[in-house]
């Protein structure tokens, strides 16, 4: 069977890459020229562990190829994946849908009868729907299948995310839709995994249902913390024992300064201005959205408190990205706290492993350091914000000797007491006392 992958950035490469170690034979679509000629150049575009490794294996094989020749990708395959953008819309905050609309009319004007038109990327309720009657009405009388296939990875572990998924999701309306995607997740299927088949609609509000949940459990979290730190509790204690019980489960209890990245915060929004706009309200994702916009302002707050306390203004940023294992810093927490540091005529010095390139383009104003400690050199405040593996280990002590101050705020709860001892670092972190060294 032919695929071919509409969008060839993190979901539509990471998609096309696994699909191909499947066996299929997959070409990969991208509008961006350069992006195109460095995967055939065999240079992995994006920074997700094994991914390289995998692409070149399926490269190499001839199962997996990459164009920016739409047309003839679409011609030739069985089953058309759209992984497009769908981006925040500027001012109501619902989807923007262009890309996929845009990438609907190229499909449809290539297309030939008999193939399944998949979506990947993250639409809400009625956009499979819409894309169908569109490319009805512009090719009417070619008979095609819709199918609704979001995509659950998570980047830093796309390609176990997609190997391994908890389910896969299909929306579908007509057997042909049904029995091609099946063949699609055979492989996975022979896994156990089990293949939700529903509606069109139904694949698309569990999408975003699930991320919405997880979003709700973090900024959940996130207030127990301060609960916890106004009476002396310790959220991890608190978080271990709430997700022992089944009902509510471990993950995501996690309290640190916000959620971020490409997904939760634009569809937390997007769920809220849909439905808004239907009649709906969803006020606990109203509420987990401003709870996330306050909680970054209250992060930065508190590195500003402590570094007034340390009566210095140099403050040291551990980790940009919106979290380990990616270059990815689409709606970091770390992007608004540093930008209300600068603002507040804080010196900002900052290390990020694999983030830096992308930071440095939309913060100016910051000292870009090649380790952890160049980032706390001179710095009164050194802050960790994003758990990369190198920072959870760091000699505190060296880091406390190239310091001008004694303050180490903690934002992802990595360290512990025992950790601390004799560095010398005053220690806060998110829900939990704070340590004087
Ligand atoms: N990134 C994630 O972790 C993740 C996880 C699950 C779902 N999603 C969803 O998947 C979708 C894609 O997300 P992403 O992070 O991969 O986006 P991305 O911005 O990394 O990639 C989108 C790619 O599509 C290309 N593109 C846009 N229009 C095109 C067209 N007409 N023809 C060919 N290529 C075109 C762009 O050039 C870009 O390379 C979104 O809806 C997102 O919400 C993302």
């Amino acid at each position: 069977m032919k695929l071919a992958m509409i969008g060839t950035g993190y979901v539509g490469l990471v998609s096309g890459v696994c699909l191909a170690e499947f066996g299929f034979d997959v070409t990969c679509v991208d509008k961006d020229q350069s992006i195109v000629e460095r995967l055939n150049r065999g240079q992995v575009t994006i920074f997700e562990p094994g991914l390289d490794v995998v692409l070149q294996r399926n490269a190499s094989a001839g199962r997996l190829t990459f164009t920016s020749d739409l047309a003839a990708a679409v011609m030739d395959a069985d089953v058309v994946f759209i992984a497009v953008g769908t981006p925040s819309r500027r001012g109501d905050g619902e989807a923007d849908l262009s890309y996929i609309m845009e990438a609907a009319d190229k499909i449809a004007d290539a297309m030939r009868p008999g193939q399944v038109i998949a979506i990947k990327s993250t639409v809400v309720v009625g956009t499979n729907a819409a894309v169908r009657d569109r490319i009805r009405a512009r090719r009417p009388g070619v008979d095609f299948s819709m199918a609704s296939n979001p995509e659950f990875l998570r980047e830093g572990s796309a390609i176990e995310d997609f190997m391994r998924p908890d389910r896969v999701v299909i929306g579908v309306e007509d057997e042909r839709g049904r029995e091609v995607m099946r063949r699609v997740y055979r492989p996975l299927f022979l896994r156990e995994t089990p293949i939700v088949f529903t509606s069109l609609a139904n694949a698309e509000l569990i999408k975003y249902a699930s991320n919405a949940f997880l979003a709700m459990k973090v900024s959940f979290i996130n207030q127990i913390a301060d609960l916890c730190e106004k009476v002396d509790g310790d959220v991890h204690d608190v978080a271990r024992a709430m997700g022992m019980d089944r009902r509510i489960g471990p993950k995501f209890l996690h309290p640190g300064p916000g959620f971020g990245g490409s997904c939760f915060p634009k569809d937390v929004r997007a769920l809220a201005a849909f439905a808004r706009r239907v009649g709906a309200p969803q006020v606990l994702v109203e509420a987990t959205e401003k709870l996330n916009e306050t909680r970054k302002v209250e992060m930065s707050r508190r590195i500003l408190d402590a570094a007034r306390a340390e009566g210095g203004n140099v403050v040291g940023i551990l980790g940009v990205s919106f979290k380990p294992n990616t270059d990815d810093i689409r709606e970091s927490p770390a992007l608004p706290i540093i930008r209300n540091l600068l603002e507040a005529g804080v010196t900002v010095r900052a290390h990020d492993p694999a983030a830096t390139d992308a930071a440095r383009a939309v913060l100016p104003g910051v000292t870009w350091c090649a380790t952890p400690h160049e980032a706390a050199a001179g710095a009164h405040v050194v802050a960790l914000i994003t758990e990369w593996n190198e920072f959870r280990a760091l000699n505190l002590a060296s880091l406390a000797t190239v310091m001008a101050g004694r303050t180490l705020i903690d934002l992802r709860n990595v360290y512990e007491a025992a950790d601390l001892a004799g560095s010398g670092l005053n220690y806060q972190s998110v829900g939990r006392p704070s340590l004087k060294g």
